[in-house]
């Protein structure tokens, strides 16, 4: 059998302490699939003491991430600290610099600094595996990078955020209020460090900009991805999209458009008898439409220690059974030094269906004033209802509005118009609808 594959983890969190543990349970296992054993042959974390449930005693403890990677006698260095600054940063560009094999679950820091760092590996001819850094354990940057090469990508989407399906799911089924879901995510470790990277968005925005890289083959573009998250979701906007047939769920999406590529994450009603519409807790689900393959969707475990290490597992694996000299996969999916500019595609272009609540007071012409808004802005509707209750204080009625396919211009515009009305008694909300294709 070949000689031991010595990687070194650096963060013993939840994920890393689930990654050490199946290493050391499933060691003999690993060694016949692999061709050759993988040791943890060293270790940083902030605290040594911490019973992980696993012996660690055979490897050596460093200080310092950086420490690790500068000096460890290591193949692999497993970056599993996260953020897209300081010590994980540092410690990854010195483990490619010394020509270390690199795998890592951190999305923020390949959002914004993926190129250079891949451009770095490529150099040196070794392997920058992230397939934990996008919708957990489900293999979608293998899919993206290996599988479906020569396909041209049409749009990705998914949901890519255990954290806030696990809350809008539980919101919808059980009742609970918004606090109490998220306190239940962080307890069972889905959510970040600062749990407002889920709910605003900005973890599926890193994820996001990852995939649009992968599937469309241009620069990573993090900074230019529309963003709202999900903390101004209320019970009657779920309530409302569920007696219209609809669910919400927090997307990212990247899609091709005549004027460049479109990013958008957002709250998003789906159309019930989709299957990503039936996506609950913290699955996450990704679609990938594309002209030789069709429509591909994966759907699985999105956040926690197990199905993040199964991802970083599955990565070690990949190296360990890699040969010295063979051909390296790009890590980006195309070579970093032949990634296009990324031209963006405006917001204000985006064509879509809108939901619309409006909290309105009770008086005459103001629902013929909300249809003369949309009329006049071009805008066609699929439905519009008023009714007393949902949510509306008692001397309001709340109008809800769903839209054919329009433009996010013109929806921006009525949405102005009706607020120069003076008989909102609320802040509008405006909703997105994305429609899969078949499935
Ligand atoms: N906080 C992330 C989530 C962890 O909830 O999806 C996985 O990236």
């Amino acid at each position: 059998m070949a000689d031991a594959l010595k990687i070194g983890i650096a963060g013993l969190g939840t994920v890393g302490a689930s990654l050490a543990r199946i290493l050391v349970s499933r060691a003999n296992e690993l060694a016949i699939t692999c061709g050759r054993p993988i040791t943890i042959a060293a270790v940083s974390a902030r605290d040594r003491s911490r019973d992980r449930g696993v012996d660690l005693s055979g490897a050596v403890w460093f200080e310092t991430p950086e420490a690790m990677a500068e000096t460890a006698d290591i193949d692999v260095f497993v970056e599993l600290i996260g953020g897209a600054e300081g010590p994980a940063e540092r410690a990854v560009r010195i483990a490619l610099s010394r020509g270390l094999h690199v795998v890592t679950a951190n999305k923020a820091l390949l959002a914004r600094h993926g190129v250079e760092l891949a451009r770095t590996a490529e150099e040196k001819g070794v392997l920058l595996n992230f397939e934990a850094a996008v919708a957990g354990g489900i293999p979608v940057i293998k899919a993206l990078r290996e599988s479906l090469t020569g396909n041209t990508v049409s749009r990705v989407y998914g949901i890519m955020n255990g954290t806030c399906n696990y809350i809008l799911t539980r919101m919808e089924k059980e009742g609970l209020t918004f606090e109490a879901c998220l306190k239940e995510a962080q307890r069972l470790g889905y959510a970040e460090a600062d749990p407002t990277f889920d709910i605003e968005g900005n973890d599926t925005a890193h994820k996001l900009a990852i995939l649009t890289t992968l599937a469309f083959g241009t620069e990573i573009a993090a900074d230019e991805i529309y963003l709202e998250g999900i903390s101004n979701i209320s019970i009657e906007d779920i309530h409302a999209a569920a007696e219209l047939g609809y669910r919400i769920k927090l997307l990212g999406v990247a899609q091709r458009t005549e004027s460049g590529i479109e990013q958008r994450v957002h709250p998003t009603m789906v159309p019930h008898d989709s299957v990503i519409a039936q996506v609950d807790g913290v699955t996450n689900a990704v679609a990938i439409e594309s002209d030789i393959l069709g429509e591909l969707l994966m759907v699985g475990p999105g956040a926690g220690g197990n199905a993040t290490a199964s991802a970083v597992l599955g990565d070690i694996a990949d190296i360990a059974k890699s040969r010295p000299g063979a051909q390296r996969v790009p890590v980006l999916g195309t070579p970093a030094e032949n990634l296009a500019p990324y031209r963006k595609a405006q917001m204000q272009s985006h064509e879509g269906g809108y939901f619309i609540r409006l909290t309105v007071l009770d008086r005459a012409g103001v629902f013929a004033s909300v249809a003369t808004q949309m009329a006049q802005n071009g805008i066609s509707l699929e439905s519009i209802v008023q009714r007393a209750n949902g949510g509306a204080p008692t001397d309001a009625k709340t109008i809800i509005l769903v839209t054919h396919a329009t433009s996010e211009d013109s929806v921006r515009r009525a949405v102005a118009g009706i607020k120069s009305g003076s008989y909102l008694a609320g802040e509008p909300q405006v909703i997105r609808i994305e429609r899969p294709k078949a499935l």
